[in-house]
């Protein structure tokens, strides 16, 4: 049977609970069509065919956390850790800005290398050099630092709960817990930042409950940016062995999410494109892409997961071949 009418109460009604998300997540067949058309629907009426390109660059791959995952774990003795210089990472903000970048995402690990104040220089020279629009995505920090980067002239800020379930969450980080998580996302929103969050999908333990409560996350933020991608197994992580992800669950909860919340920023992140979701994910409700930045000699130090792309290319061919290629889509890139 079919699942639109579904689908419309969904899309009317403000005071969601899981149960009425769950359904879809379970969508197979003929039911994915009408939810994939659906959600694209929403994506056109509410954000149009333009395609924001994001430029991300990934400053250091030292990182103090120990989420069982992330390739970049502290406890990882089998990673060469890298750290960009103040001045490597304005450098690559200006390359990024000359090829034609408007925004730039700036992510690492939690480094306490880049102190608040460090990091605000950072903050300051790329906004007075370049005027992108700016993201940080460094993790969890003493609110004081987030004032501080946000008076610096940080536009926006990234991240993700990762999980709803909040047992699942305490067991994955070890040395956090959700509710300093869930604090952090609030008291970033308070400070003025655009919050981003998000999401994997596919994580072992995972049920279907647990992305119905992850997209009402979202919706309960009022996230302006949610970046939902499939867990893809890291073989030097303590979750080795584990079953990737799937690229069409993953594609559910981008269609779902984009239902729930209209207007947000909804990537094609980089492991659903690992998994050849780019184009299905387009014509699902996603409408921002990220593209690399960090210089070549790093890329395959920011190990996060397996299969993520380190080829050599210019900026700017990069760049111009991705708005080539959204072009063919009937999709503006910008
Ligand atoms: N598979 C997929 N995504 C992952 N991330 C970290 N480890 C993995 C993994 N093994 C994602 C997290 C994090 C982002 C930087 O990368 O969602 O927020």
């Amino acid at each position: 049977s079919g699942i639109t009418d579904n689908l419309e109460k969904i899309f009317e009604t403000e005071n969601l609970t899981p149960d009425l998300l769950v359904p879809v997540l379970e969508a197979e067949g003929s039911q994915l069509s009408e939810l994939f058309e659906f959600a694209d629907q929403v994506r056109r009426q509410y954000c149009g065919d333009t395609v924001h390109i994001r430029a991300i660059l990934e400053f250091s791959n030292h990182c103090r956390c120990d989420c069982a995952y992330c390739g970049l774990f502290a406890g990882n003795k089998n990673l060469t850790r890298f750290r960009m210089t103040p001045e490597e990472i304005v450098g690559a903000a200006q390359l990024a800005a000359k090829a034609g970048y408007r925004t730039l995402v700036l992510q690492s690990g939690e480094d306490l290398w880049y102190s608040k104040e460090r990091m605000g220089e950072i903050i300051r020279e790329i906004k007075a050099e370049t005027g992108l629009v700016l993201t940080l995505s460094v993790g969890e920090r003493p609110f004081d630092d987030y004032a501080y980067w946000k008076s610096c002239g940080a536009d926006r800020f990234l991240i993700k709960h990762e999980t709803a379930d909040r047992a699942l969450y305490d067991w994955y980080h070890p040395h956090s817990d959700y509710q300093q998580r869930f604090s952090c996302q609030k008291e970033l929103s308070r400070l003025g930042y655009e919050l981003g969050s998000g999401f994997m999908v596919g994580l072992p333990g995972q049920t279907v409950e647990t992305l119905a409560k992850d997209i009402l996350h979202l919706k309960e933020l009022r996230v302006t940016m949610a970046g939902i991608g499939p867990y893809i197994c890291h073989p030097g992580t303590r979750l080795r062995g584990s079953r990737d992800g799937s690229a069409e669950l993953t594609l559910k909860a981008v269609a779902l999410s984009r239902i729930v919340l209209k207007d947000a920023y909804l990537p094609s992140t980089t492991a659903l494109n690992i998994k050849g979701g780019l184009r299905d994910a387009l014509n699902c409700g996603a409408n921002v892409i990220m593209q690399k930045v960090t210089p070549y000699q790093y890329r395959e130090l920011y190990d996060i997961y397996p299969g993520r792309e380190t080829k050599d290319m210019d900026f700017k061919k990069q760049l111009d071949d991705l708005k080539c290629a959204l072009a063919q889509m009937g999709r503006t890139g910008v």
